[in-house]
Parts: C-alpha cells; sequence; structure tokens
C-alpha cells in the first residue's frame, strides 16, 4: 500500500468511497449518539461520509500513516471527527485507555489483508468496542482480482530490476473457506458474525488515464520505477488486469468488474 502520496490516494480511491458506503448503507444502522472507530480511514472520505449520517455523535479515524492522517485531518475535517496516528496491530498504539470500550461502532474497509497479524488486530478493535457494538469490514481475499494483479506486477520479469527490493507487504484472506474461516477469527476474538457476503461490484471509466490511475492508487511499486517509466508500467498493470478478467471494454467504455466479501460482526 502506498501512503506517501495521499493526494493521489484520494483522487483515485473511487472505487473504495463507493464500497465503503455501500457496505455502510447496507450493513450499518446508526443509532442516536453512536461513537464510531474507522481503523485504517486512509484519506478520511469515509469518516466525514459517517460524521454527516443521521445520529452520530462523533467519529475518531486512524491510520498507519502520518501522511495520510495529516491529509484527513486538512481535507476531510469536521467539528464531530477526531484523526489520530495508530497501528491496527501494535497494541500499546491502539489501547488507549480513553478508546477502550468507547465506540458503539467499528469500520475497517480495505485495511486488515494490509496486516499480517489480524488476530491481535481484531482483539484491539474488540476491546475498542462497547458490549453489543458491531464492526463492519471490507476484506480483500486471495482470490481477489485486485490485489493478484498487484501481486503480480510485483513480479514482473519486465520490472524485476527496479522492483527487487520491493516487498509487497500484503496478506490476504484466504478466500477457500472464507465464511467459515473469518467466523472462526472474529470468534476466536469476541465477536459473533452476523453476516458474510461476497458482492460483485462493477465500475465505469471514460479515460484510460483514469482507469489506470485507479488501479494504481495503492501501488508502492512505483516509487522504484524512474517516473519516464511510469507510463509503460500502468500499461502493463492493464494488461495484467485484463488477463486476470478484472478490466473489461475499451475505448471510452472501460469496466472493472471484482467480487468484494463485507463482514458483519457484534461484539460478544
Ligand atoms: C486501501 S486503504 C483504505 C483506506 C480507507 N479505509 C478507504 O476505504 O478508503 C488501506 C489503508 O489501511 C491503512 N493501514 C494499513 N496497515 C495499517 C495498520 N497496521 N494500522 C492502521 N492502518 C493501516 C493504510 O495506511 C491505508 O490508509
Amino acid at each position: 500500500m502506498d501512503t506517501s502520496k495521499p493526494e493521489r490516494y484520494s483522487q483515485n480511491s473511487y472505487i473504495q468511497y463507493i464500497l465503503g458506503v455501500e457496505a455502510l448503507q447496507q450493513y450499518m444502522q446508526w443509532e442516536e449518539g453512536d461513537t464510531v472507530l474507522d481503523a485504517g480511514c486512509g484519506t478520511g472520505e469515509i469518516c466525514k461520509f459517517i460524521s454527516q449520517q443521521p445520529g452520530v455523535a462523533s467519529v475518531l479515524g486512524f491510520d498507519v500513516s502520518h501522511d495520510f492522517v495529516s491529509y484527513a485531518s486538512q481535507h476531510n475535517s469536521a467539528q464531530n471527527i477526531l484523526y489520530h496516528v495508530a497501528d491496527v496491530s501494535y497494541l500499546s498504539t491502539i489501547i488507549k485507555p480513553e478508546w477502550r470500550g468507547a465506540f458503539s461502532k467499528v469500520v475497517s474497509f480495505s485495511v486488515l489483508h494490509w496486516v499480517r497479524d489480524k488476530v491481535t488486530a481484531l482483539k484491539a478493535l474488540h476491546s475498542c468496542l462497547k458490549p453489543g457494538g458491531e464492526i463492519v469490514m471490507i476484506i480483500g481475499t486471495d482470490k481477489s482480482k485486485t490485489l493478484q494483479t498487484y501481486l503480480k506486477m510485483a513480479a514482473h520479469p519486465r520490472w524485476e530490476t527496479y522492483l527487487k527490493d520491493f516487498v509487497p507487504n500484503l496478506f490476504p484472506w484466504p478466500s477457500g473457506d472464507l465464511v467459515n474461516h473469518s467466523s472462526r477469527l472474529l470468534e476466536e476474538c469476541g465477536f459473533e458474525v452476523l453476516s458474510c457476503h461476497v458482492k460483485e461490484h462493477r465500475h465505469l471509466f471514460e479515460s484510460k488515464e483514469k482507469l489506470r490511475d485507479a488501479l494504481c492508487a495503492i501501488y508502492p511499486h512505483l516509487h522504484y520505477i524512474p517516473q519516464d517509466k511510469h507510463g509503460e508500467f500502468k500499461h502493463d498493470v492493464e494488461n495484467i488486469a485484463r488477463e486476470a478478467h478484472l478490466i473489461s471494454g475499451r475505448d471510452g467504455h472501460f469496466k472493472i468488474t471484482e467480487k468484494t466479501p463485507f463482514v458483519r460482526a457484534r461484539k460478544l
């Protein structure tokens, strides 16, 4: 995940935003006085959306990236939002006395596949929730065509001279047994799983540039590759994404088709 260029992520994370809003609209029921924690809030667009929902009293967004948190504070602030830098898998940064049992809702969208130790992260989020509080997550599995394309580009023979020091740091959820696996993991961390649905979604793009920028919004690969070769690299990303059937269509009618799991659970 590239967190060094928050503006690039903010401008090109249209798909993440649409998915986050869909997850909230389908799986979250707001109640008067809700206190919401957004774990891995990125550049804050979803925190802003949540802060405007009826009943929501406050939102606390945290992210491991200082740059993203700083961007979120400048561009997506509101009176009822606070932003913090914290790492969901380092208990000392997330288990603050004032966060313990303080939140009625937790969301974490497109974050936990970047985290190796999911048990520690889920236990930390569990401890932040009030009893009976709910968590909604969007997770990335090893079947995700987006994540497969990301990993293929990290090992692409044409770019290997540039990418030899690049470590993808991606830890997708196993898809084979998704419902049982995620249920077991969540139950081990003190949650009761309420639903786990895999949804297919489609996004249309009018221009090739917008499509390629959306695909590369999370790509740290670009840091290792000289600027004058970024166009060629993005061209290869598009080709690999086509082979994976992530992209279809041409000339003004590009389509991204992906299946994404949405998980909803309650603190027991
Ligand atoms: C794809 S972005 C999603 C951002 C936002 N949730 C959204 O839906 O637009 C993934 C985010 O997870 C954050 N992240 C990755 N590992 C993290 C960790 N260990 N603790 C907190 N945030 C983390 C990244 O910094 C990045 O902002």
